[in-house]
């Protein structure tokens, strides 16, 4: 037997305000995109916002299905827009907010598992990391410095 190892880490800031200006504005553009989530059955909005490396910003909110696993992450809405839109661009950041219609939401809300595997993708694809910054409404925001801090031990095409 071998013991594998992985070291992760976060950077967590007190708030919004405590970001450069360029994310901020990132920040921003993911929570205009969140007001514009379709939840209308979890009631839980999130916004994302991508930057690629042509300065072109991609957002992206949840879109449910009555038939609920017909539904897609904010995450994948955007990265997959941005995907088809500037398939030779590369992804530089990543912002995420979201909010519930029920409770406030104050802790930083991570990207689901779904949607780690479907950054994963990209971030090996063009061989640079990607930052992604993400948080409630309001409260602290993490940072993740590349997807790799949020998905080790990733399936990817080496494993095909
Ligand atoms: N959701 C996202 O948009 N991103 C995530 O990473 C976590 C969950 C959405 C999916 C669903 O519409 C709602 O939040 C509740 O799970």
């Amino acid at each position: 037997m071998k013991l594998i190892t992985v070291s992760t880490s976060l950077e967590i800031y007190d708030s919004i305000d405590e970001l450069p200006e360029e994310v901020i504005t990132l920040m921003n553009t993911a929570v205009e995109a969140r007001i514009k989530a379709y939840a209308p059955y979890s009631k839980f909005q999130v916004g994302a916002a991508i930057l690629l490396d042509n300065n072109e910003v991609i957002p992206g909110s949840n879109q449910e299905n009555a038939s609920y696993p017909s539904g897609l992450c904010a995450e994948r809405t955007a990265i997959y827009y941005a995907g088809a839109k500037y398939p030779e661009a590369i992804i530089k950041r990543i912002a995420i907010s979201a909010t519930s219609l029920n409770h406030a939401v104050t802790a930083p809300i991570p990207p689901c598992g779904a949607c780690r595997q479907a950054i994963a993708e990209y971030e090996i694809k063009q061989n640079e990391p990607i930052e992604i910054y993400f948080m409630g409404e309001s409260g602290e925001v993490a940072k993740s410095n590349s997807l790799r801090d949020l998905l080790p031990f990733a399936f990817d095409k080496s494993n095909l």
